[in-house]
């Protein structure tokens, strides 16, 4: 599969989802990707300010943000909101 036709979760870097954890989404994301056996198909990408900062952390999916995200309900945000956006 070539990289453009991987589906792409983008997280928040801007300062306010730093801020509120952004990191450890990405890591815990990454882990979950990996557990998924979805290296191939999905990346995990940085992202500029995506707007809603007072709901940090922020990712986007296929154009959806999705807001609150936490190290706390990641796994969760993960299962239920992004997994059904990637099939
Ligand atoms: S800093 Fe993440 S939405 Fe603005």
């Amino acid at each position: 599969m070539i990289d453009s036709e991987k589906k792409r979760i983008y997280i928040c870097m801007g300062s306010a989802c730093h801020l509120k954890g952004g990191e450890k989404v990405v890591k815990i994301f990454l882990e979950l990707i990996n557990n998924y056996n979805l290296t191939n198909e999905v990346e995990l990408k940085g992202s500029f300010c995506l707007g809603p900062c007072a709901q940090a952390v922020v990712v986007k999916v296929n154009d959806k943000l999705i807001t609150d995200v936490s190290a706390e309900n990641a796994e969760e945000v993960f299962k239920t909101k992004i997994l059904p956006m990637l099939m």
